[in-house]
């Protein structure tokens, strides 16, 4: 798709680099010659906006990262440290705590648009895959990363999460214990919880050169959904068109970081974590940060623990294997009546799952009669619809539906018919 190298050296510099390390052409063939539909949407400025959202998590991770103590005796009072001694100490500590969540708001724009679009079907498959790891490899770095503050939710969220491993038969007490360092949450955990946080972004930076990579290979899919068929008709070249395009999208994006950072800086957070840890107090209501409330909720769905975590791990597993349980030859939802419709569906239940994540189990959320009906009875509908939509319908709907005509080309999905035949 990238075509050969158009990469010209200006001057005699230029030549003798490009003799022995081509970095420049790299780049070159990487960011500015390199063909873009002319198409796409503000959707595909996401990918864009999570680069600057990983640039921004380790630049800010760095400096605090000098101030922060990872001690159980002294990690609460550093990060108090930060917020109030050390020079601009707030604004590092809210644009990474706040930078988290719009990491998460950009990764899931970023996956449903790949999810409407048919993204992730041939021959993108291995980019998709990328992308779920990253996905995964992002979970556990915020997870890690939520624990160093050493509040209250951060010592009782680690409970949690540690203790799903302790579900495993035979072995599982074992691993806790060996994922603790100790017999209970201490010293070692939030040392080594610091030390995988520190490491993990920059695994996240090697996957994420792959995924691009992947992507250079097959170049970008679009909203049609249709392949390049004449490079000069259907696509444009990324300088200037779309590095324009992301800047702007990036530029909206930062407003929108902003206003949390400088006006809300707390809101996304739980204010039990201004509390310090207390392993003798467990509070009221253990949640996770809003972008993990779906799989609490379908861990939560189900009665027995080893089956709430594998159906958990099973919720993301599942992504891995979507390019093959996906039978439709169209890829767009764009050309898909059908699968339009279930995809919202589908997105409709991703927020329910979230939000019966955020509430405690029992709740009544509807009483007819004598029934009362639960969080819990509402997560496990919405858990059962999660996998149908993915194990029924991917396969089903592209069976028995009956596309929409697609357009001849690139530029004619853009311009026109007519416009197209110039
Ligand atoms: C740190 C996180 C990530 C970064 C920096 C990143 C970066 C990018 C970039 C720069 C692009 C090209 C521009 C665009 O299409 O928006 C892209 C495309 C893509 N990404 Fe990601 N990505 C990340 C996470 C993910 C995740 C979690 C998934 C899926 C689970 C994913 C799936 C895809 C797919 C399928 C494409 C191709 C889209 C298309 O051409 O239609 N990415 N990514």
């Amino acid at each position: 798709m990238s075509g050969h190298s158009t990469y010209n050296p200006g001057n005699g510099f230029s030549r003798w680099l490009d003799a022995r390390l081509p970095i420049v052409r790299l780049a070159h063939d990487t960011a500015v010659s390199y063909p873009v539909p002319k198409n796409l949407n503000y959707w595909w400025t996401f990918g864009g906006i999570l680069t600057m959202c990983l640039a921004v998590q380790i630049v800010t991770g760095i400096v605090l990262a000098m101030h922060y103590i990872p001690q159980t005796e002294l990690a609460f009072a550093s990060v108090e440290h930060i917020m109030r001694d050390v020079n601009y100490g707030w604004l590092l500590r809210y644009i990474h705590a706040n930078g988290a969540s719009m990491f998460f708001i950009a990764v899931y724009v970023h996956m449903f648009r790949g999810l409407y679009y048919g993204s992730y079907k041939a021959p993108r498959e291995v980019l998709w895959i990328l992308g779920v790891l990253i996905y995964l490899l992002m979970m556990a770095t915020a997870f890690f990363g939520y624990v160093l503050p050493w509040g209250q939710m951060s010592f009782w969220g680690a409970t949690v999460i540690t203790n799903l491993f302790s579900a495993i038969p035979f072995v599982g007490q074992s691993i806790s214990t060996w994922l603790w360092g100790g017999f209970s949450i201490g010293d070692p955990t939030l040392n080594r919880f610091f030390s995988l946080h520190y490491l993990f972004p920059f695994l996240i930076a090697g996957v994420v050169i792959l995924h691009i990579w992947a992507l250079h290979v097959t170049g970008q899919n679009n909203p049609a959904g249709i392949e390049v068929k004449n490079k000069d008709q259907d696509t444009v070249p990324f300088t200037p068109y779309a590095t324009a395009k992301d800047l702007f999208g990036m530029s909206i994006f930062l407003l929108m970081f902003a206003f949390f950072v400088f006006f809300n800086p707390n809101s996304l957070g739980d204010v039990a974590n201004y509390e310090v840890a207390n392993p003798l107090k467990t509070p009221p209501h253990i949640v996770p940060e809003w972008y993990l409330l779906p799989f609490y909720a379908i861990l939560r769905a189900v009665p027995d623990k080893l089956g709430g975590v594998l159906l958990m791990f099973g919720a993301i597993g599942i992504l891995f294997v979507l390019p093959w349980l996906d039978t439709s030859k169209v890829r767009s939802a764009r050309f898909r009546p059908l699968f339009k419709q279930f995809f919202w569906i589908h997105f409709v239940v991703c927020l329910g799952l979230g939000w019966c994540g955020a509430k405690t189990p029992d709740m009544v959320v509807m009483q007819v009669g004598e029934i009362a009906f639960t969080v819990t009875h509402l997560a496990r509908i919405l858990t059962f619809y999660y996998f149908f939509h993915f194990l029924v319908l991917f396969p089903v709907l592209g069976l028995i539906e009956k596309p929409k005509q697609l357009p001849e080309s690139i530029a004619a999905s853009v311009l026109g018919k007519s416009a197209a035949k110039n």
